[in-house]
């Protein structure tokens, strides 16, 4: 979502800040902007579009300073332009800030401020801390901030300067992520490690409420209730090239590509596949609190979400528990019947995401233990849970999440396996399902070996409005996963269904513009499939089918197919997944679609 990006020290804040928000880049934005001091005076510019429109801008002004905060914004408050863009600043202009998050009671705050004569510049909820700061500021940027903030309600994380005090910078977060980072003589703040990573791998998480104060001398946090903190500083171990593009067009591409290493990783060390069995250290200690508990959820957004359902569908075939999936956005309004007895997972990439970390809330409340299964390490999500699993994919730069799913169902496998094995797997079966797994990443290898022919194909397609994906079992969620991929990046409305129920209404929608991705391996379906592949062919539908390896029957009823390596139905969605991430990747490409930043969407969406 939105970026933060703060420097102070010896150097030029500009380029630094100005390479932080590209680095920010990916996570999605609309307009940016910057706040720097000169001497005493604060100076403003903001553009709508892209970082490199305000680098030109700054550039041709040949500015320099030591102080300066910076932000990519994505609309929530009001469109993108330029007077909703961040830093907001008091109308004064003394105060400059910019913030993550929604402040929910900003419209209460702003008409009390209205009806006090104050006057606002944009429509933003933003704008509101800006004057609170300014009308609580009495010498003291930090004591200003604490009691500004002790009038919102809602998310923020956010870094302010006020030309009073022309060294300082302020930052604060609750709900939204905020780091700080020590260089030499340098001090950082920003929403993500990745802007900052060029500077310094050592990072401080901020927690929520706490206050952050930079100054050329270095850094000091308080707590909420104002008192000292000393803060661990956490040493980042990834570097820049993992979070560059290393010769693809696209991280989106790069991501995919990367999946047989990722899968590894998540498997390293965890799968045991001598004993037919798994171990995940972060948990281990509770897989007895997992198998006595009374519920057990997951819970989840987007992508993780599909991913969530494959492990419900695993735990209950395999391990023979019940478990039930809710989106995050709806765990807490549904009075879920979670209590002390109950489990919840909480999977999510970026350990972020607002609504994940809403249902945790959520489960923690009603005494529910709670699990993370992340990928970001020191995220919110991965520090408000009780113990948890990182599932080791390494940065996600593509908003399209590719890597993060399979290693996330690469996790979800392995506990299933340890938690069947308890439950009375044999040790045949367990053997025969970590040998599998331990092939996953040669044959993920084999499947992109195909990439060129799914371009091709794709070529064929590019110009169609619709797309219908058709999966059963646990090819369902495969489904439904290849449908979001091809409509976040290519903008083709894309619909997963469970292959039968096609004709109980999206068969209507079938004609011969309609194409259909039907994922159609050697199971147990296998022959329904068939007939719901005859069904869309007797409507004149054209059929992309998934197949496995060696199947000579589906190639005389659909028009094209993609195979895929024999594989147990464990291990079965990581590889049917591949192909779909190509198709819609290749798809976007050619509609000439930005896909490493699709329009709209954010990397990790930090607003409920
Ligand atoms: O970081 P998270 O896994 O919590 O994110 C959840 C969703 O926002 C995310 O999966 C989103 O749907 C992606 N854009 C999917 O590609």
């Amino acid at each position: 979502m939105c970026g933060i990006v703060g420097y102070i020290g010896k150097n030029n804040a500009i380029p630094v800040v100005m390479q932080g928000l590209q680095r920010l880049e990916y996570r999605g934005y609309d307009s940016c902007g910057i706040a720097m001091m000169n001497s005493d005076k604060m100076i403003l510019e903001k553009v709508t579009g892209k970082v490199e429109e305000l680098q030109g801008l700054l550039a041709r002004q040949k500015m320099s300073s030591s102080v300066a905060i910076g932000h990519t914004r994505w609309a929530t408050h009001g469109p993108p332009t330029i007077s909703n863009a961040h830093p907001h600043t008091s109308q004064d202009g003394k105060v400059a800030l910019v913030h993550n998050g929604i402040i929910e009671n900003y419209k209460v705050l702003r008409d009390g401020l209205i009806s006090a004569g104050y006057e606002f510049s944009s429509e933003t909820d933003t704008e509101v801390i800006a004057a609170l700061v300014s009308q609580a500021y009495h010498g003291n940027l930090e004591q200003a901030v604490r009691e500004a903030l002790s009038y919102v309600v809602g998310a923020y994380g956010l870094a302010v300067i006020h030309t009073d005090e022309p060294e300082k910078i302020v930052c604060s977060r609750k709900g939204a992520p905020l780091i700080m980072a020590m260089g030499d003589g340098e001090f950082f703040v920003a929403s993500d490690v990745a802007a900052i990573l060029h500077y310094s791998k050592d990072v401080i998480y901020l927690d929520n409420e706490e206050i952050g104060i930079l100054t050329p001398d270095g850094v000091k946090i308080y707590s909420g209730d104002d008192e000292p903190v000393d803060k661990k500083i956490h040493k980042i171990t990834f570097n820049l090239e993992e979070i560059e593009k290393g010769g693809y067009e696209h991280f989106m591409l790069k991501e995919i590509f990367s999946q047989p290493q990722t899968i590894f990783d998540a498997m390293r060390g965890r799968l045991l596949p001598e004993t037919g069995d798994a171990h995940l250290g972060g948990i281990d200690h509770m897989i007895g609190s997992i198998l006595h508990a009374d519920q057990r959820y997951f819970t989840a957004c987007g992508t993780s979400w599909h991913a969530a359902l494959i492990g419900e569908m695993m735990f209950e075939q395999f391990a023979r528990i019940p478990c039930e999936v809710e989106y995050a956005s709806e765990f807490r309004y549904r009075e879920p019947l979670v209590d002390a007895k109950s489990i919840v997972f909480a999977i999510s990439q970026s350990g972020e995401t607002a609504d994940t970390l809403a249902a945790i809330q959520e489960a923690k409340t009603r005494k529910a233990t709670v699990l993370g299964i992340c990928n970001v390490v020191g995220s919110s999500i991965a520090r408000e849970t009780e113990a948890g699993v990182y599932i080791h994919a390494g940065p996600e730069i593509g908003v399209a999440s590719t890597k993060a799913f399979t290693s996330q169902v690469t996790v979800l496998s392995l506990l299933t396996l340890k938690l069947a094995r308890l439950m009375g797997m044999s040790r045949e079966d367990g053997l025969e399902i970590s040998q599998a797994m331990q092939k996953l990443p040669e044959n993920v290898e084999w499947v992109l070996k195909q990439a060129d022919q799914i371009a091709e194909i794709a070529k064929l397609y590019s110009d169609a409005s619709n797309f219908l994906y058709l999966g059963r079992g646990v090819n369902f969620p495969v489904a439904l996963e290849g449908a979001l991929k091809l409509k976040e990046i290519s903008y083709i409305h894309a619909e997963g269904y469970p292959a039968a129920e096609m004709k109980h209404g999206p068969i209507a929608l079938i004609d011969k513009s309609m194409p259909i991705v039907a994922i159609a391996p050697q199971d147990k379906t296998y022959d329904k499939i068939i007939s719901n592949i005859e069904e869309v062919k007797a409507r004149h539908g054209r059929v992309i089918a998934l197949a496995t390896e060696g199947d000579t029957r589906i190639k005389d009823i659909a028009d094209h197919v993609l195979y895929v390596p024999a594989a147990l139905s464990f291990t079965a969605p990581i590889l049917n997944v591949i192909p779909l991430q190509l198709l819609a990747y290749y798809v976007a490409v050619e509609r000439g679609c930005n896909v490493d930043q699709p329009r709209n969407l954010a990397k990790s969406v930090t607003v409920e």
